[in-house]
This record gives structure tokens, C-alpha cells and sequence, in this order.
């Protein structure tokens, strides 16, 4: 592809997302990126990379200009591909819709229910523990169970499944390490198999149930749904694991945040804020479907645009005190689910999870201690941990 670029385009800041210390922090990269270069070229990603929140925000928001259904610039994308994460509207917002009902539709408040007394019940057998690691402990069993239990779905055996959704994930950054690409699809064939199995013997109450129920009438193609129903699942269990592991590291570094939760009041806006201020997703990305600039910088048809919406999320234009955990921020337009027609279809769920594990550390009878130093995941796309450790013991 012929890429139109000029020296100020390509960033003189070397930003590598899987350099260790931007896998400890990549926030003071972030700011510096946002000032010093706000769209730059990024050669290995192949990508124009935005860190502005409005720049970002507003791409999200105009899937007329920026696709995400890539055969609207003239490519490819096969059949098993093509689920609510691939198509853009008109094409996905009868599916969008069929999911979206379906999932407000389960019983949010059992599920909230049965997630706290699962996490009560971890926490009851790790309290002897010298040390635990809250990724395998807590965050993969409750991600697992909340995921499981809201799609409708027997619940997958944990290790296996763990192993398919790191593939998964790491998948996401074949630009950056193409060796991913083929344990990603062996991964994925395995799932596949998984979902295939769901759609021939399911009939428990839940999402997919509802769904298939009300297909017909939505006359969505059985293949969008079986794409979206692996889409949803993986979402779902991948993002409340790195979240859940995100938001306890922020908590133990930052007690004092979690001590002022015990105000009720807190914590719908502290979930969110725990969310912009150290969430899962960095980036995702578009392709310009038309010529266009951004802040002077021409981007061509066809051009991949890379939205860092955790660089957006401590934007100061948008978000006074960025760095700061402001616990009654409100409101919080964050980025942390995405904007606009592919913003996150499980939010409340996403929330609903981080508020149980919240709520779950107010009422361990001692306070959860780090014992260690945390491992992050080698991962760009989706910001995670591999080894949390932590103790109850004092
Ligand atoms: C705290 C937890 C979560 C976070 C931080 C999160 C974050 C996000 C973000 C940032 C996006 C937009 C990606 C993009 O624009 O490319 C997204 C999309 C999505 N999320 Fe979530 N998510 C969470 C939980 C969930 C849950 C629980 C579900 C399932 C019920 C879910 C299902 C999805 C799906 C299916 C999409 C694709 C939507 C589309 O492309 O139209 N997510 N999520």
C-alpha cells in the first residue's frame, strides 16, 4: 500500500507496547505521545496511531468514515469471520440488536448474587494461603462463571479454556509478534468445536437461548450468530480477567480508594473510573474508507487508524486530574468500552463483575495484601496480568 507520509508523521518516540516498561506502565508514554505526536505512522503496526480522546472518540463514533467491515475497502473477510465485531451498520444492527436484547433480558441481579458468593468462597479457602495468584484464583473461575452462566452455557473446564482465551488474546498482536498467529488458530478451532457443541445439546436458560429464539424474527443468518455468540464469550471471559486483575492491583496500590468504596455512593463511579483509569483494552482500530485528515494529516482509503483508547482515557482535555483515581468522577465518558456502533455489548455485565469483586474485598474479614511483584501478560492489544500475588496472611 502506498503510504503517504512525511517526516513528522512517523513519531521520533519509540513506542513499543510490549517494551517491559510500557507493559508496567505505558501511561507516561501515553502523555507524551498525546503532546508530542497526537497521529503518528507506526511502521510494524502498519497503522496511523491516534492518543487523543476527541480524535480518537471521534473515529469510533463515524463508522461511515471508518470501517470496521473491511470488505468496504475491497478485502476479504470470510465467512467465519463475520460477526457483530466485523460488520458495521446497516449489516450488524439487527444482529447488534438480537444480542443486546438478550443479554439486558437475564437476571442481572442472580447473577451479581451468585458472583459475590462464589468470590466470598474463594477468598474463604485462600485465607490460610502463605500466597495465592488472583489471576488463577479469582479473576479466571469468576470471569469463567459470570461468562458461562450469562451466555447460558455449560461452563468450559478452566484450564483448557484459559489456555484457548490467552492464544486468543495474544492472537490480537500478530502485527507486533507474528509467531502468535498459529497457536491463536489452533486456539480458535478448538473453541469453534466448543460453540459447535453448545449449539447442538444447549437448553439452558440465558443469552444464547433467547437469541436463537428470537433470530428468525430478526432474519439474522446462523452463522452471524454462531460468530457472535464465540465473539461474546471470548469478550466477555478475556476482558472481566484482565479487568479483574487490573482493578486489584490498582486497589492494593491505592488503598485508601478502596477504604472510601464502602461509601455506596462510590461505587457505580468508581467501577467506571477503575475502568478509565487502568482498563484492558489499549486499542482498537478502523480502516479509512475515504480520503480524510486528522489534526493536518492525510489518511489515505484503506489506511489502518489505531485508536489508543487507553492514552485517551488520561487525555486532560477531557478528563481533569487524568492521572489522579477520582473516585465521583462524573460524568465519565471514558473509552475503556469503546464508543459508538461497536462499543461493548456486555457494559453492564463488565461492571457488574469489577463491583462484585469490589465488594468482595470490602467484606474479606483482613484486607487482601500484595506478596509480591506483579507479572503483566506480553500482550498489547488487551493490558493484563499473569501473576498477581496476594495474601490474606499478615
Ligand atoms: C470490564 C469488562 C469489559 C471491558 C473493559 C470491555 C471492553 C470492550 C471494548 C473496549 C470494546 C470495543 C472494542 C472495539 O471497538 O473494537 C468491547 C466490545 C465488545 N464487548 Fe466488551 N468489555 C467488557 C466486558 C464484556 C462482557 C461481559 C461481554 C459479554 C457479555 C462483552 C462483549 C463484547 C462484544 C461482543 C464486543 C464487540 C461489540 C461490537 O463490535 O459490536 N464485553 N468491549
Amino acid at each position: 500500500m502506498n503510504i503517504s507520509r512525511d517526516a513528522a508523521a512517523v513519531s521520533p518516540l519509540r513506542y513499543d507496547p510490549l517494551d517491559p516498561d510500557t507493559l508496567a506502565s505505558p501511561y507516561a508514554l501515553y502523555t507524551r505521545l498525546r503532546e508530542e505526536t497526537p497521529v503518528f505512522w507506526h511502521e510494524q503496526l502498519a497503522s496511523w496511531v491516534l492518543t487523543r480522546y476527541r480524535d480518537c472518540r471521534d473515529v469510533l463514533r463515524d463508522h461511515g468514515l471508518f470501517a470496521r467491515d473491511r470488505r468496504r475497502v475491497g478485502e476479504d473477510v470470510p465467512e467465519f469471520r463475520q460477526s457483530v465485531q466485523s460488520l458495521d451498520p446497516p449489516d450488524q444492527t439487527s444482529l447488534r440488536g438480537l444480542f443486546i436484547n438478550s443479554l439486558r433480558a437475564q437476571d442481572l441481579d442472580g447473577i451479581g448474587r451468585r458472583a459475590r458468593r462464589q468470590v466470598a468462597d474463594i477468598f474463604d479457602r485462600m485465607s490460610s494461603r502463605a500466597e495465592f495468584n488472583w489471576m488463577t484464583e479469582v479473576a479466571a473461575p469468576v470471569s469463567l462463571s459470570i461468562t458461562a452462566e450469562l451466555l447460558g452455557v455449560e461452563e468450559p473446564e478452566l484450564e483448557p479454556y484459559v489456555q484457548i482465551s490467552d492464544a486468543l488474546a495474544r492472537r490480537m498482536d500478530y502485527g507486533l509478534l507474528p509467531g502468535v498467529v498459529e497457536t491463536g488458530d489452533r486456539a480458535r478451532k478448538k473453541f469453534n468445536a466448543l460453540v459447535d457443541s453448545w449449539f447442538e445439546t444447549n437448553d439452558r436458560p440465558g443469552t444464547l437461548h433467547d437469541v436463537r429464539k428470537n433470530a428468525a424474527k430478526a432474519r439474522v443468518p446462523e452463522h452471524y450468530i454462531r460468530n457472535t455468540t464465540s465473539v461474546t464469550f471470548n469478550a466477555s471471559f478475556g476482558t472481566v480477567y484482565a479487568t479483574a486483575g487490573n482493578v486489584a492491583l490498582t486497589l492494593l496500590q491505592h488503598p485508601e480508594a478502596l477504604s472510601r468504596l464502602r461509601d455506596e455512593r462510590l461505587l457505580d463511579t468508581g467501577v467506571d473510573e477503575l475502568i478509565r483509569f487502568d482498563g484492558p483494552a489499549q486499542g482498537t482500530s478502523r480502516v479509512a474508507t475515504r480520503r480524510t485528515t486528522i489534526r493536518g494529516t492525510v489518511i489515505e482509503p484503506g489506511q489502518t487508524v489505531l485508536t489508543l483508547m487507553a492514552a485517551a482515557n488520561r487525555d486532560p482535555e477531557q478528563f481533569p486530574r487524568p492521572d489522579e483515581l477520582v473516585l465521583d468522577r462524573s460524568p465519565n465518558p471514558h473509552l475503556g468500552f469503546g464508543w459508538g456502533p461497536h462499543a461493548c455489548l456486555g457494559t453492564i455485565f463488565g461492571q457488574l463483575a469489577v463491583k462484585q469483586l469490589v465488594i468482595g474485598l470490602l467484606d474479606a474479614g483482613t484486607p487482601l495484601r500484595l506478596a509480591g511483584t506483579p507479572e503483566r501478560r506480553r500482550t498489547a492489544t488487551v493490558r493484563s496480568l499473569d501473576n498477581l500475588p496476594v495474601t490474606f496472611r499478615h
